[in-house]
C-alpha cells in the first residue's frame, strides 16, 4: 500500500515558565513531542492512544500544520509538507481535515449550520454559485443523517452527537484525503458514540478516506483502527497492527494500558 503520510523524527517543545513563585520567572522547555516517526497508509485507519498529556493533539496538530514543529519531516501526498506556503500550502490543506473532540466547543455558536458547513466551500470553492454550495451543504448534511432541517438553525439546538456530525460534515465537504479525529466520541454517551464510530466508518468506505484516529480509549480504537500507535510521554512507544498491540503487546507500557480495561473484545 501506498502511503498517504509520513512523519519523520516530528518534535514539538513549549516553554514553560519556572521558578514563578521565586521571582526569577526563568523559562524552560517542556517536550511535548519527542520525535515521532510513522506512516499513514492510504485509506487505513491509523490510531493514536495514550494518556491524557502525552501530546496526542500537538502531534495531530502538527499533521495539519495548525503548529509548526520545531523540527522532524512530513510527506503528504507525495509533497514535503512543511515547505509549502501560499498557494500551495491551502490547496494541501483542503485534502486535510480535522474533528475535534469537544462538539459544543468546535462549532461558532454564532453561525448557522448551514454556514459553518459551507465554510469551508466559500474559502476553497469561492466561485460556486450559492445554489450550488447549498446543494452541496445538503447533500453533506444528509449524509452525515442530519437531513435539511438543521440548515438555518444554530449549534446551541442540536445535542452532542448531532453537533459531531455538524463537525463531520463540515470536515466532509471537501472530500478531503485525509481526517484526523481527535478524540471524536470521548465526550459523547458510549451509545451515541458508538453510532458516529459507525458513521466514521460508513464515510470512510464510501469517499475512500484515511483516518488518524486519537484516542485514549483502547476500546473504541479496537472498533475503528486497522494499525495502532502507542504514545507516552511524547514518544511512540509500540506500533502495529491493531490485533498484535491489543492480543500480542511488546512493550510493558502497551501491557499497562491494556490491563486497564478488561473488557476488550477477543481476537
Ligand atoms: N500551547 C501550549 N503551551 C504550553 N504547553 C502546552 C501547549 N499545548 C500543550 N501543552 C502541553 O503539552 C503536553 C501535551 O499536550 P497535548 O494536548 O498534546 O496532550 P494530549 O495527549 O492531547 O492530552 P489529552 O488526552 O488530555 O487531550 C501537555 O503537558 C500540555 O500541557
Ligand atoms: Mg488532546
Amino acid at each position: 500500500m501506498q502511503s498517504l503520510l509520513e512523519a519523520r523524527d516530528v518534535r514539538k517543545s513549549y516553554s514553560r515558565a519556572t521558578s514563578l513563585l521565586s521571582g526569577k520567572g526563568r523559562e524552560s522547555r517542556f517536550v511535548a513531542v519527542d520525535g515521532v516517526s510513522f506512516s499513514v497508509a492510504a485509506g487505513e485507519t491509523f490510531a493514536v492512544v495514550g494518556e491524557s498529556g502525552c501530546g496526542k493533539t500537538t502531534l495531530a496538530r502538527m499533521l495539519l500544520r495548525l503548529i509548526e514543529p520545531d523540527s522532524g519531516e512530513i510527506q503528504f501526498d507525495g509533497q514535503d509538507l512543511l515547505a509549502l506556503g501560499g498557494e500551495e500550502l491551502r490547496r494541501q490543506r483542503r485534502e486535510m481535515q480535522m474533528i475535534f473532540q469537544d462538539p459544543f466547543a468546535s462549532l461558532n455558536p454564532r453561525m448557522r449550520v448551514g454556514e459553518i458547513v459551507g465554510e469551508p466551500l466559500a474559502i476553497h470553492e469561492p466561485w460556486l454559485l450559492r445554489r450550488e454550495r447549498h446543494a452541496r451543504v445538503a447533500a453533506t448534511l444528509k449524509r452525515v443523517g442530519l437531513g435539511e432541517d438543521p440548515l438555518s438553525r444554530y449549534p446551541h439546538e442540536f445535542s452532542g452527537g448531532q453537533r459531531q456530525r455538524i463537525g463531520i460534515a463540515r470536515a466532509l465537504i471537501l472530500r478531503p484525503k485525509l481526517i484526523v479525529a481527535d478524540e471524536p466520541v470521548s465526550a459523547l454517551d458510549v451509545s451515541v458514540g458508538a453510532q458516529v464510530l459507525l458513521l466514521l466508518q460508513e464515510l470512510q468506505q464510501e469517499f475512500g478516506l484515511t483516518y488518524i484516529f486519537i484516542s485514549h480509549s483502547l476500546p473504541v480504537v479496537a472498533q475503528v483502527a486497522t494499525r495502532v500507535a502507542v504514545m507516552r510521554a511524547g514518544k511512540f512507544v509500540e506500533v502495529g497492527a491493531v490485533e498484535q498491540i491489543l492480543h500480542r503487546p511488546e512493550h510493558s507500557y502497551t501491557r499497562e494500558l491494556l490491563a486497564a480495561v478488561p473488557e476488550l473484545p477477543k481476537a
